[in-house]
């Protein structure tokens, strides 16, 4: 099922890519997907309007690269990124000492620092690390509701460096729908069309990611992708289930066979991939170009040396990679946040996960939080 996609002249070495998700697709975390056989990743979806008034946490979700020195030399002092404080409001309040300010001393956040085994050695050069390493291209997700602003967003400077931009008509969340942002625009055709050929003028890739209706018993995958193909995207992502189901149950395989057959351009099957084996049902019931892989890359982001057959690195070698660059890239306090739930997500099904998960939360420095996952992760 693994094969190259040209996407308008762009060239993904596969067609598993890595879904966009809201306060996870980060930099590190899009880079160690990559690194892992990921065929193209997507930043988590960023407010157009944010962009238009420059707000700086909107930007820094647009990182696409890590600065050249990255990690070569000591640990900056300082983070090299402003520290996302947004995406975690309430950490003060969860009474996360001033020691959680402290750096773990650098050598400790070092690949093979600790008795990390040979296995960490697998992911342990940087250069195969990199976003956009191995050739891979980068995708950026955007959301609005305003043609001008959309098409401004694709022409700014922060999204520049990346080879497509995708727009979101997916998102289910009641604060954007309200706006007649994401899935709204299901039901607005006529403006969805109008902000898809907004944005292709501005000369960059478009893609769209929509899912096959708002109600259930109201599917429309087919209109849709004839209608966005149409107004100018070069490729569609459809999620195999309504805005009213939200991430549950099974996808609709007959609704995305009917997008793809609709248009010429690359369709991609996203909704309920979990392994090789699911991923191979979707493309053999919907005929779709290639999977996107949202929540089992959460999981486990190993899920994509399933499809490319190369040795798994082991989790806690992985964790402590992504822990270092989450840390040097956007600070102490975001980090430990940020690396406690994966650490949690890591843990998931394994035996002890409830209660190593509460160990985990109870963690108050990226220090304490590192030794302990030495403790819980499998090496
Ligand atoms: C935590 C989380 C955040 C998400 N954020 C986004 C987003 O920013 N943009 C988007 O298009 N979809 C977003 N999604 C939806 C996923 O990209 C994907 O469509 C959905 O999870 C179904 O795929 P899955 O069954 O493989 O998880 C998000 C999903 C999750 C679980």
């Amino acid at each position: 099922m693994l094969h190259a996609l040209d996407i308008a002249g762009m060239v993904c070495p596969n067609n598993v890519f890595l879904a966009p998700m809201a306060g996870y697709t980060n930099l590190p975390f899009r880079a160690m997907c990559t690194g892992l056989g990921a065929g193209l990743t997507f930043t988590e979806m960023v407010s157009a309007k944010g962009l238009h008034y420059g707000s700086e946490e909107t930007k820094q979700l647009l990182l696409s690269r890590f600065p050249d020195d990255f990690l070569e030399g000591e640990t900056p002092d300082a983070p090299l990124a402003v520290p996302l404080r947004g995406k975690c409001p309430r950490e003060g309040a969860k009474g996360v000492s001033a020691s959680a300010q402290n750096i773990a001393a650098p050598a400790l956040m070092r690949e093979g620092a600790k008795g990390v085994s040979t296995s960490a050695q697998n992911i342990a050069d940087p250069a195969l690390m990199r976003e956009g390493a191995k050739g891979v291209p980068v995708a950026a997700q955007i959301f609005g509701s305003d043609p001008a602003l959309m098409r401004e967003a694709c022409e700014s400077e922060a999204l520049a460096p990346f080879d497509l931009v995708d727009i979101n008509m997916g998102c289910p969340m009641p604060k954007i729908v309200k706006n007649g942002e994401g899935s709204a625009l299901l039901e607005d055709l006529p403006l969805a069309e109008k902000i898809i050929s907004e944005c292709a003028k501005s000369g960059k890739r478009i893609s769209v990611k929509f899912r096959i209706g708002v109600r259930e018993g109201e599917e429309h995958a087919a209109e849709y992708a004839k209608r966005f193909a149409g107004a100018g995207a070069c490729m569609l992502t459809v999620h195999g289930r309504t805005r009213e189901k939200i991430y549950a149950g099974p996808p609709d395989y007959g609704q995305i066979a009917a997008a793809k057959n609709a248009v010429s351009v690359p369709v991609i099957a996203n909704g309920g991939v979990w392994n090789r084996k699911d991923a191979e049902k979707m493309m053999e019931r919907t005929g779709a170009d290639g999977v996107m892989i949202a929540r089992a890359a959460l999981y486990n982001p190993r899920v994509f040396c399933e499809f490319t057959g190369e040795e798994k690195p082991s989790l806690l070698a992985l964790f402590l990679r992504e822990a270092e660059e989450t840390r040097a890239l956007y600070g102490e306090r975001f980090a430990l946040v940020f690396m406690r739930k994966m650490a949690a997500f890591y843990l998931r099904g394994s035996r002890g996960a409830a209660r190593g998960k509460q160990r985990l939360f109870a963690t108050a420095s990226t220090e304490e939080l590192l030794s302990l996952a030495r403790e819980l992760l499998p090496d």
